[in-house]
């Protein structure tokens, strides 16, 4: 059994609250003090002007050898340069067998550099595979909390199970984290984003809480818009929980937003510089690999992490490929360009990287995590259509061509994890609905939001229709929450956890429905 999280999830230590530098507070005392440094002597160790590991610490991208350990140094958090002189500083980490940091088998020194924010990737290597670790960070005489990470089995293993966790969307003004309270003390190896983790918008009046500032769109502006974020306790301790993986959906840039083009009229180099910014704090603030550092508006972010053979993930961007929506946006009839072949989410280069590693993939379950809805729902009850052209049946001919692929290369249990909507829905993948044998060839998931949309419904108002409309759907609710997943061998089980409430506190959180999939058999079994 998997030790329980930390105790100390994203909190700072007795000890480390002891280093606080408190008192005038200002930026000269960060004193480098290297104009007075003797000769040969030490660099003297950097002195904040408060505690620098504000933003808590974070692990992600496990492979059967290491993963990357993540913390920025931010003493004043929402205020630009983050509260430090645009220098880089040292940041000591280690590595644990044990939670309480007594076994160190890895460590070294980093430097916080100026240019990324202060933020601190390292990508300890060698360690041994499905097995837990603890690391923290060291700056000056200020020490991090401690989080808890975990390898991914040996690629040859046949791992009993893996438990994992997967949320999307926690816009910060319209409710409380309570969802991440309860997704970080779950048995999670891993946790799985699926994008819309800030949101780009102005501070509004009358919400549970509020944004820092107007619209964002400059680097300063997208750093502490995360910072905000990132200030919530229960969004720390699910951090310092267990690795994650991340991918971003259209609000850590901008809404909607469909590759070079803004949901605003402006001009396209205007909205590149703006998603060359929100690109690199992103990067800055997600435990990524240095793979993913972007350059200029570019960011690599599709990427695979397999659990020996018994599940590989294959982490999607639905956003900085996607031509525009052929039939524009919104809900509507189809209007036949949606069979345009140059139509695509994926762009070229990712469906061609998603189709070979499908067919490679050694995995009894292959797991697409991704961002906007593969189920063709229509949203009229009786002859009329009307889907979302945002989703992939707005881009129709390449969603039946990753359909057909699961069908045709005999893709062994193909499962489609989302986001982006805000609600829960269990849906399986009809390959075709106009006319080939509509037989279904994978499942989705999706998962509702952490907290965008408020306080939400067990059973929305149209839920009879909906379901009679679409008898591929097998369950939707619209309540705030997210999804648990077991994975072995034999069978694929799926919890939808939910809160009844996230504009007050400490809501409890249940599970609204239970899903399985046996392998071999795209269809889903509600057994709870
Ligand atoms: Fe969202």
């Amino acid at each position: 059994m998997p030790p329980p999280p930390p105790s100390s999830s994203g909190r700072p230590s007795a000890l480390s609250r002891r280093s606080f530098v408190t008192g005038t507070a200002s930026l000269a005392t960060v004193a480098w003090l290297s104009g007075c440094r003797s000769p040969g002597s030490q660099a003297p160790a950097p002195r904040f002007s408060a505690y620098p590991f504000s933003l808590g610490v974070a692990s992600g991208e496990p492979s059967s050898d290491g993963m990357v350990i993540w913390t920025r140094l931010a003493p004043e958090p929402l205020v630009p340069g983050g509260g430090l002189p645009p220098e880089p500083i040292p940041v000591r980490w280690e590595v644990a067998e044990d939670e309480a940091m007594q076994r160190i088998v890895r460590s070294g020194e980093a430097l916080a550099r100026p240019e990324w924010g202060h933020s601190v990737h390292v990508e300890p290597a060698g360690l041994r595979p499905d097995r837990w670790y603890w690391y923290r960070f060291t700056a000056g005489d200020a020490r991090s909390p401690i989080g808890r990470t975990r390898t991914t089995p040996a690629p040859s293993a046949q791992p009993a199970r893996l438990r994992f966790s997967f949320a999307s969307c926690q816009h910060y003004e319209t409710g409380h984290y309570t969802a991440l309270e309860h997704l970080a003390r779950e048995d999670n190896d891993l946790i799985v984003h699926l994008g819309d983790y800030i949101y780009e918008g102005a501070a509004r009046d009358n919400q549970v809480r509020r944004h820092n500032s107007a619209e964002i769109l400059t680097l300063d502006d997208y750093r502490a818009r995360y910072a905000l974020y990132k200030l919530d306790p229960a969004l720390q301790a699910a951090h310092a929980a267990a690795p994650w993986l991340a991918t971003w959906d259209d609000h850590e840039v901008d809404n909607n937003y469909a590759n070079d083009i803004p949901q605003d009229d402006v001009p396209r180099e205007v909205f590149m510089q703006r998603r060359a910014e929100a690109y690199q704090a992103f990067y800055e603030m997600m435990p990524l690999r240095a793979a993913a550092r972007p350059r200029g508006p570019d960011l690599l972010l599709y990427r695979r992490v397999h659990y020996g053979r018994l599940a590989s993930f294959h982490v999607l961007d639905t956003r900085q490929y996607r031509t525009d929506q052929p039939c524009g946006d919104g809900n509507k009839r189809p209007c036949g360009d949606e069979m345009n072949p140059a139509a695509t989410l994926l762009g070229a280069a990712q469906r061609d990287w998603l189709f070979e590693g499908l067919e490679r993939s050694p995995a009894a379950w292959n797991v697409l995590a991704q961002q906007v809805m593969m189920a063709r729902v229509d949203r009229l009850a009786g002859p009329d259509l009307a889907v979302s052209m945002d989703q992939w049946p707005g881009y129709e001919f390449e969603r039946r061509r990753v359909l057909r692929h699961f069908l045709d290369r005999k893709i062994a249990n193909p499962v489609v994890l989302t986001g982006d909507i805000h609600t829960n829905w269990a849906n399986e993948l009809v390959a075709d609905f106009d006319g080939l044998d509509g037989r279904s060839v994978a499942v989705e998931f999706v998962g509702t939001s952490i907290s965008s949309g408020g306080d939400g419904v067990a059973e929305p108002r149209n839920l009879d229709a909906l379901l009679a409309e679409n008898p591929f759907v097998k369950f939707h609710n619209a309540e705030r929450g997210y999804v648990r997943c077991e994975i072995t061998p034999e069978r694929w089980t799926t919890d939808y956890r939910t809160v009844p409430y996230v504009t007050r506190p400490g809501a409890p959180v249940a599970t609204r429905a239970t899903f399985t999939v046996e392998s071999g058999q795209p269809s889903l079994t509600r057994t709870g």
